[in-house]
């Protein structure tokens, strides 16, 4: 279940938005708000990838031979946008065991907004696969922007972006970046505040996640 207008989809489904309500609940223990992003990640995944080319191989089941369909075409790449893309890439990796994994490490600079990048490793080859990119938030997009950035400097040519939660904002900035990208997110929030955080949003993804501050 989506509704799409543009380049951006949003996945409506009851249990995404059931299991992202006790996400955004503040009373949600650190074990819980891991869990329910990994299960998020299952059933994103799912629409993401629903359009994937199918091509038909032979197989020889118990009782017979027949052409049967399997996904067409170069493994596909997961980009983490470290930390709290991890979260995702998880419940990602779950159900497409053999992709690819890029890690971007990049944090925002609380001052500044901009976003400050401290590693980066991907497969060799990027050109020619799908790369979903994979980052909880979409607040500014300064993040968001540069990892796609980095990936295209390395011949990425067919990405799409998947988010939890994002603002106007961000999609307007990310849109006007990066417009040959579609986005998916579970839901767009009001706005950002003063800070750049989501409202009403989550708070901060990675500390949630992993109990820092
Ligand atoms: C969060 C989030 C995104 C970024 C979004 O990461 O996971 O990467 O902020 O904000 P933006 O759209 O304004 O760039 P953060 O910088 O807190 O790093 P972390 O995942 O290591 O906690
Ligand atoms: N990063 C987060 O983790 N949360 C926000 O609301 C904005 C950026």
């Amino acid at each position: 279940m989506s509704r799409t207008e543009g380049k951006v989809t949003v996945i409506d489904h009851p249990m995404i938005q059931h299991k992202l309500t006790i996400m955004r609940n503040k009373e949600t223990s650190i074990a819980g708000f891991r869990r329910l992003l990994r299960e998020i990640a299952h059933l994103m995944c799912y629409e993401v990838t629903r359009d994937l080319e199918l091509e038909l191989i032979d197989i020889e089941t118990p009782m017979a031979s027949m052409k049967s369909p399997a996904i067409k075409g170069k493994k596909l790449v997961f980009a983490s946008i470290l930390r709290a893309g991890n979260g995702l890439l998880d419940g990602m990796l779950d159900l497409v065991p053999a992709a690819r994994v890029a890690h971007i490490g990049m944090y925002r600079d609380h001052e500044t907004l901009e976003p400050v990048e401290y590693y980066f490793k991907a497969p060799s080859s990027l050109e020619d696969r799908l790369i979903i990119v994979v980052d909880p938030m979409l607040a500014t997009a300064n993040s968001a922007t540069a990892a796609i950035e980095k990936l295209k400097e390395r011949g990425a040519n067919n990405i799409r972006f998947l988010c939890l939660l994002a603002a106007p904002e961000g999609i307007k900035h990310f849109t006007e970046a990066h417009p040959d990208v579609p986005v998916f997110t579970a839901a767009i929030d009001s706005h950002l505040n003063e800070k750049g955080y989501i409202v009403p949003g989550l708070g901060d993804a990675g500390d949630r996640m992993y109990g820092t501050k």
